[in-house]
């Protein structure tokens, strides 16, 4: 099995330039701060960084696994009801791991997985619509317990699955992942018997993806999880290394912000050359904005810090966003995702020969173009000065997307250290949930409720 690969050649000054590119002496500079910055983590795995070793949490693996094995063609849909950290890795392993068109068509053992991660009556309206809550299982997922979005999603399904199934027969059909101690979500399984499952401290919502909040849906639609957290172990032990050129983490986190604190390239673009890894951006954008985008420094001080993450996906955006990545301005840096082996190869027939436009195209592959269009993408990009850097996937499997998502993780946590932040916490998004409260009524929320009627009251701008 081939390991995960990073690829900084076209991030170095040599190719694109010492103004936009890494010079030697930046990266020797990077590499003697390295081992401060890689210690700095390993040393919370056993305190607050326990997400570090959910790969190797194997009592939890066959707990998940036996429960997948027991519920085994029982349900037509998996339905997840989460969001955020507890939503996005699932959808990014289920689009790399499982066909694009698993939702679609018959059924044989394995259920749909829908994930639904917003609460937009139209999406959730449509769900009642189209399919029978009655052949389903509602997955639950929230580590605090309190988030109003996935607990308002549970609320209209459970009654949906009583007024179907009566108040006992419903429990079979929700299945909960909350704090293993703590919440209302965790009184609630307890109260209603469900069957549930435990986030455990120090696993913070977007690092879950390996813990149960991942495991349980990705296992329920039939992706191997243990080939997963097998890739995960060992990048784990990758990314334990202290010498900086050994340790893909060190290098792409100590990128990330030598190109936005020295090379004033403030957006990082995930430019994925894969159908199937594509969501994995959207994974990476939440990781990357939350831990990074801060007020504060760890000794307080206000700093306003933080990438801004863009997702792009190759070939589609060559034709609608590579005239802004190679002629706009020099904000961006980009992370190219790239795989060695698709699974399929599909040859193009030869037709119209005498047409040179077309007729050189037959007798080539599918991904042969693919191929060329992406290092032709790159190459644009470091003609144009523009710093990449590419993670090539061997092939898109269960071991290198593990590998893959321990490896950013890893990175994000070493990049808290370069911008002096704490990665693991999102105070920002507090006055959005405290406004919404206020808004629904929430008791105690009162004097925020009032505060929102004055604000109300002085809108003027509506033509
Ligand atoms: O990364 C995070 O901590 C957040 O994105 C959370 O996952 C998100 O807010 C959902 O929280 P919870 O799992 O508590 O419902």
């Amino acid at each position: 099995m081939g390991r995960l690969k990073l690829d900084y050649t076209h991030a170095l000054s040599d190719l694109v330039g010492p103004e936009h590119g890494v010079t030697p002496q930046e990266l020797d500079s990077l590499a003697v701060s390295a081992r401060e910055t890689i210690r700095a983590v390993q040393a919370r795995r056993t305190k607050d960084l326990r997400w570090l070793d959910l790969p190797y949490q194997t009592e939890v693996h066959e707990q998940v696994l036996d429960y997948a094995a027991r519920v085994a063609g029982r349900f037509q849909n998996v339905v997840v009801l989460g969001i955020g950290g507890s939503a996005l890795g699932t959808i990014a392993l289920q689009q790399a791991l499982n066909s694009p068109y698993h939702n679609i068509g018959a059924r044989g053992a394995l259920p749909r997985l829908f994930v639904l991660d917003n609460i937009d009556p139209d999406l959730i309206g449509e769900f009642l619509d189209q399919f029978d809550p009655s052949e389903s299982l509602f997955n639950v997922i929230s580590k605090s317990g309190t988030t109003a979005e996935t607990m308002a999603q549970f609320l209209v399904f459970r009654e949906k699955l009583i007024e179907r199934l009566g108040r006992e027969g419903h429990a079979d059909h929700v299945c909960v992942t909350t704090d293993e101690k703590r919440g209302v979500l965790r009184e609630i399984a307890a109260r209603e018997c469900y069957e549930s499952f435990g986030v455990p401290d120090g696993v913070g919502g977007r690092y879950s993806v390996l813990s149960p909040v991942g495991l349980v849906p990705l296992a329920l639609a039939g992706i191997d999880i243990k080939g997963v957290l097998n890739g995960a172990a060992e990048m784990d032990q990758v990314c334990r290394a202290e010498s900086f050129f050994d340790n893909p983490a060190l290098v792409y986190a100590a990128l990330q912000w030598l190109m936005q604190s020295k090379k004033h390239r403030p957006i990082s673009v995930t430019f994925a050359y894969s159908q199937r890894l594509a969501l994995l951006a959207d994974w990476y954008a939440q990781l990357l904005a939350e831990s990074l985008g801060k007020r504060k420094s760890r000794t307080g001080a206000d700093v306003f810090v933080g990438p801004t993450p863009v997702r792009a996906l190759g070939v589609t955006d060559q034709h609608s966003q590579m005239q802004l990545y190679t002629e706009g301005p020099f904000d961006k840096w980009f992370t190219i995702l790239s795989v060695d082996r698709p699974d399929y190869s599909v040859t193009i027939p030869s037709a119209f020969d005498e047409l040179e436009a077309v007729g050189y195209l037959g007798g080539r592959t599918l991904g042969e173009l693919f191929q060329a269009e992406r290092d032709g993408a790159r190459v644009a990009l470091t003609a144009a000065r523009r710093p990449s850097v590419t993670f090539n996937f061997p092939q898109v499997d269960p071991h290198s997307v593990g590998q893959y998502v321990q490896c950013l993780e890893v990175a994000v946590a070493c990049m808290g250290e370069h911008y002096d932040v704490d990665a693991f916490d999102q105070p920002g998004v507090e006055a959005g949930k405290v406004a919404a409260y206020a808004l629904m009524g929430r008791k105690g929320y009162e004097q925020e409720a009032e505060r929102l009627r004055q604000e109300a009251a002085r809108a003027r701008a509506i033509v």
